[in-house]
């Protein structure tokens, strides 16, 4: 677990957030063991903003890795940051029991996916 927190410190200033100011880093471990990371990434249209996870996860399936087992959250911030309802979703439509690391300066909480979202909207329903 420490090595991903480490490793989302690692990149989260390549956030771009000249906005907000609000900078996020994401690691995403997979089944694999492979590691990706992401940071947000604003927009001067301000709703095109592309969350951490969302980054991260993308690179993931983009490289055809699709067994998200873990994906960390690391904001510069005392308390932890959980992530949107919408990186929530996301993330739930490869593995809805997904770890969630949830890390700040100071404190650092874990979560099933399943307890942030629960009764998710998944590929099942669709049947
Ligand atoms: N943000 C993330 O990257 N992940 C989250 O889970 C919450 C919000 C970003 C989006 C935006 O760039 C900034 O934080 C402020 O909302």
């Amino acid at each position: 677990m420490e090595e991903l927190i480490a490793k989302a410190r690692e990149v989260i200033n390549n956030a771009y957030a000249p906005y907000s100011s609000f900078k996020v880093a994401a690691v995403v471990k997979t089944k694999s063991g492979k590691v990706y990371t992401g940071v947000n990434i604003e927009n001067a249209s301000y709703g095109l903003t592309v969350c951490a996870e969302r980054v991260a996860v993308f690179k993931a399936v983009s490289e055809g890795d699709q067994d998200i087992d873990t994906v960390v959250v690391y904001t510069d911030t005392d308390e932890p940051t959980p992530p949107c309802g919408a990186c929530r979703q996301v993330i739930a439509e490869f593995n809805p029991n997904a770890l969630i690391v949830m890390a700040g300066r100071k404190k650092t909480v874990t979560a099933k996916l399943s307890e942030l979202l629960p009764n998710a909207f998944t590929k099942e329903r669709l049947r």
